[in-house]
């Protein structure tokens, strides 16, 4: 044995849980009150349970806990010494009845709690997060979401700290005590799992509206800030009430309560929660004025406030039965705020930009070490799977279901569903049968999307018999094999499909809805008197990749044809990706018919500005390197600048038209000029790469007199790039205006992680010692080491730097906070994708990782895996 397997075995590797093993809660907990006694050193928590024996059993009482010793127990209000016992951090009780009352009290310190699970302190204020499981951090209880309870909260704490003071439902009661301390009572009246569990203690102010629901009942709706960013809470506030008006004219749905609270904090593990009428948001998800938040960032506040809010019915109202059915609330939830935005903007864009944001997060982790169903078998630590694949693959799964049944069946099914589980945990498998049983459609096979990972690859071919006027659609499937799942079944796939007639461009027959149900099948279509190009998986109707042999210029046709927008991005991409992987593999490729096709999309007056913007954008670095069999960093960068040099000269005149046509406008949040914003900076970027002479002056002067953050970081970025004088003038003087503004201050750190110049790497090393930088705030983390491990040329610097920088981190972060460090793990799993050298790089870092003692679960089961 030597000393890397002497140091595993010491460790006994953490257990494995498994959804085969689900078995009922052996106790019930109807009814829970919770008493708060509030100091950021030391806060006392005092809980009563009332219990019920589920079934009937001899099993204790088992009560999770995390971190905590009890002060005392009591049953039915007897103090106990012996009755009850731990079993490392939960705590057992033999109970003889079927009902009893137990109370614990317990002493825990918030202001210690680094790992922003449970209750802590962010900026001087006390908030919780309890899912998945942070409740078993501040008192002991079963800490599962099949366990629902009626929550009485009292609190009290010092009034001049933390004068407002929050939690679940309605405020029943509160006043002032002795000490200049105060008390308040929350009562939520609706059963609710742990996880949705919330109270914040602060100083903090409110942006307060109301909201009248369809049946006419007044919500008061408040956003709590600290006092500088209340301006700032406008755009949250309109998105909240269009989600409410929303989701009552698209689902059906009202919301319940008489209140609806959002508090804003600036330490978040992630983007939001959805707490039962008291949502907890990272500030960045709710904050945007125009001089410090990007068109992107107003999209983002929007689409988060909205997916929280639908919670209350997607999660809250109908919750999990246990942690294998996140998807059940994520994936409906992703769906039900992707098809809001799309309502409220440009729907094509909207598509676009979810698509890319799959391709980029999920497709590699479902072609990964880390590839799981939608719906995971088994999982060491269940933070870990808050990924994109149960995200972004389980809202495309809801999406397919709409796409299959048509908008009414599916709507149908929504209500069934509603009615028949609120109120109760439920499974993906009763989502899918509400929908089988009010649509009457079979989705016995659809099912497979929910148990097999993997993204499918569709092979089509398309062939045409003038003489018989008969084209024949050959499609055969493959989903590819994952960890656990090597072989796999043949699963149904949705393909819009269109053929386009090649002299006319006419549409033959209109668009047909396709059903793959089979490994091979093909579809006969009549009438094709000309040669048929194909569109297929039209606006992305299924999350697959479609490979089909598709000359140039067929893609230029459906670029400058295509009626569905989406399509006509695609095959623009397709175009690109092409030119750039022949590129990679001959060392130059003809770049004449992307270009055409650019400025055949650039000169198109029917085309609105921001899905221009979109479609003349080359794919990523990342995207390309997964079209090929082994990534080429070095040569996919140079392949991309290339081609971006290219188009940059070759277009300089409608590059420079485009940016005089969108350069004049006043700045206003609307779809247009949000458009003509991005058009603008995506042409400031083709003019840089053009070479001009004057790209440096133009770049700095929209820096310069930017009057909002769009086109201010925009041109930020393209300096950031630069080898040009006044890249570092810039980047000064952003950090001097926006020094007090965090969130600006990690654009700042952001810019730079993912520039593509030569010494990115040191940069980044010398940022981690910048007195801003803390691993305290996982916002801070994210931006500079999350932003700097998806920059695909300075990370994979052949040197190995960008890997020990980034392992270093991950070791760094999990003394604090497992779950942030966690989620930085994936891009070192990569390792099979490249060449030897940089594999055996990103390995070696891998097994540095998981040989450190005291490693959390969290870090060990992304790493391990990593190496699998
Ligand atoms: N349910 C939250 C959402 O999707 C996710 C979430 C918030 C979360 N905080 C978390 C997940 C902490 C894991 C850990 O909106
Ligand atoms: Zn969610």
């Amino acid at each position: 044995m030597d000393m890397l397997d002497a140091q595993n075995a010491a460790a006994a590797p953490p257990p494995v849980i498994h959804r085969e093993d689900y078995r009922p809660p052996d106790w019930l907990v109807p009814d829970i009150a919770l008493d708060f006694t509030l100091d950021p050193a030391a806060t006392r928590v005092k809980a009563r349970l009332s219990v019920t024996r589920n079934g009937v059993h001899q099993r204790p009482l088992r009560l999770d806990g995390d971190g905590l010793t009890p002060v005392a127990v009591r049953i039915d209000g007897e103090p106990q010494a012996d009755a009850w016992r731990m079993d490392g951090p939960a705590l057992l009780i033999d109970l003889p009845g079927d009902a009893h009352e137990i109370e614990t009290e317990v002493e825990i310190a918030p202001e210690a709690n680094s790992q922003l699970m449970g209750l802590y302190a962010s900026g001087g204020n006390l908030c919780t997060q309890c899912e998945p499981e942070g409740f078993r951090r501040i008192t002991f209880f079963p800490d599962r979401p099949d366990v629902l309870s009626r929550y009485v909260v009292r609190m009290e704490a010092d009034k001049a700290r933390y004068p407002v003071l929050l939690s679940n439902g309605d405020r029943t009661g509160g006043g002032d005590l002795p000490g200049g301390r105060h008390w308040a009572e929350w009562r939520d009246p609706f059963f609710k799992p742990t996880y949705l569990f919330a109270l914040v203690a602060a100083d903090l102010v409110a942006n307060r509206d109301s909201f009248a629901t369809r049946s006419g009942k007044q919500v008061e709706l408040a956003i709590w800030v600290k006092p500088d960013d209340l301006p700032r809470t406008e755009h949250a506030m309109a998105a909240l009430k269009a989600s409410m008006a929303w989701d009552e004219k698209v689902y059906g749905r009202e919301y319940d309560l008489g209140e609806f609270n959002i508090v804003a904090v600036a330490d978040f593990n992630f983007g939001a929660m959805e707490n039962k009428s008291l949502n907890i948001f990272n500030s960045r998800y709710i904050l945007a004025d125009p001089d410090t938040a990007t068109d992107v960032d107003y999209d983002n506040v929007a689409g988060v406030v909205a997916h929280e809010y639908f919670h209350n019915w997607s999660g809250n109202r109908v919750t999990c039965r246990d942690w294998f059915q996140l998807s059940l609330k994520e994936g409906f939830t992703v769906f039900r705020d992707q098809s809001f935005s799309a309502d409220q903007g440009s729907a094509a864009v909207k598509r676009i930009e979810d698509v890319r944001a799959l391709r980029a997060a999920q497709f590699p982790e479902d072609a990964g070490p880390l590839a799981h169903p939608i719906r995971p078998e088994s999982y060491i630590e269940i933070s870990n799977f808050y990924t994109a694949t149960v995200y972004n693959k389980g809202a495309e799964v809801i999406r397919m279901l709409h796409t299959i049944l048509g908008p009414e069946k599916f709507r149908a099914g929504s209500d069934l569903y509603f009615e028949r589980h609120d109120g109760q945990a439920a499974t993906c498998e009763d989502f899918v049968t509400a929908m089988e049983d009010a649509s009457g459609v079979d989705l016995t096979r659809f099912r497979l999307w929910y148990s097999q990972a993997g993204t499918p690859r569709v092979r089509a071919t398309l062939t045409h018999e003038p003489a018989g006027g008969q084209a024949r659609l050959t499609l055969e499937q493959e989903v590819p094999p994952t960890p656990g799942q090597p072989a796999k079944q043949p699963m149904p796939i949705p393909l819009r499909v269109a053929l386009y007639g090649e002299m006319t461009g006419e549409v033959f027959g209109g668009e047909r809805l396709v059903m793959l149900e089979d490994q091979h099948q093909e579809i006969l279509f009549e009438g094709i008197g000309e040669r048929p190009i194909l569109s297929i998986n039209r606006g992305f109707s299924a999350p697959v990749t479609v490979v089909s042999e598709r000359s140039a210029a067929d893609l230029a046709f459906l670029s400058a044809r295509d009626d569905d927008p989406f399509a006509r991005y695609e095959a623009m991409q397709q175009l690109m990706v092409d030119t750039l992987v022949g590129a990679v593999a001959r060392g130059s490729a003809d770049h004449r018919p992307v270009i055409d096709a650019v400025q055949d999309t650039l000169r198109n007056s029917a085309l609105d500005a921001a899905f221009i913007a979109e479609a003349v954008l080359l794919p990523s670095e990342s995207f390309i390197g997964d079209q090929m069999a082994k990534v080429d960093p070095v040569a996919i960068h140079a392949a991309r600048e290339a081609l971006r040099r290219d188009l940059g000269q070759e277009l300089e005149d409608e590059w420079r038209a485009s940016y005089a046509k969108t350069h004049a406008n006043r700045y206003e949040y609307t779809p247009a000029a949000k458009g003509l914003r991005r058009l603008k900076t995506v042409a400031l970027g083709y003019l840089a790469a053009s070479g001009a002479e004057d790209a440096a002056i133009i770049a700095h002067r929209q820096f310069r007199d930017a009057d909002n953050m769009t086109d201010r970081q925009g041109a930020l970025a393209t300096l950031a790039n630069s080898p040009w004088p006044e890249r570092d003038e810039a980047l000064a003087a952003f950090y001097d205006r926006y020094r007090d503004n965090g969130l600006v201050i990690d654009k700042w750190f952001t810019t730079q992680a993912l520039s593509t110049r030569d010494d990115t790497v040191d940069a980044v090393e010398k940022l981690a010692k910048h007195p801003d930088f803390t691993l305290a705030n996982p916002n801070r983390i994210r931006a500079l080491v999350g932003a700097f491990s998806v920059n695909q040329k300075a990370f994979n610097d052949a040197s190995g730097r960008g890997y020990r920088f980034l392992a270093d981190m991950v070791l760094a972060v999990d003394k604090l906070n497992p779950q942030t460090a966690a989620k930085l793990v994936p891009p070192l799993g990569r390792w099979r994708r490249f060449d030897e050298g940089r594999a055996a790089l990103m390995r070696k870092e891998l097994e540095r990782i998981v040989a450190t003692p005291g490693l959390s679960k969290d870090v060990f089961e992304q790493a391990s895996k990593s190496l699998g």
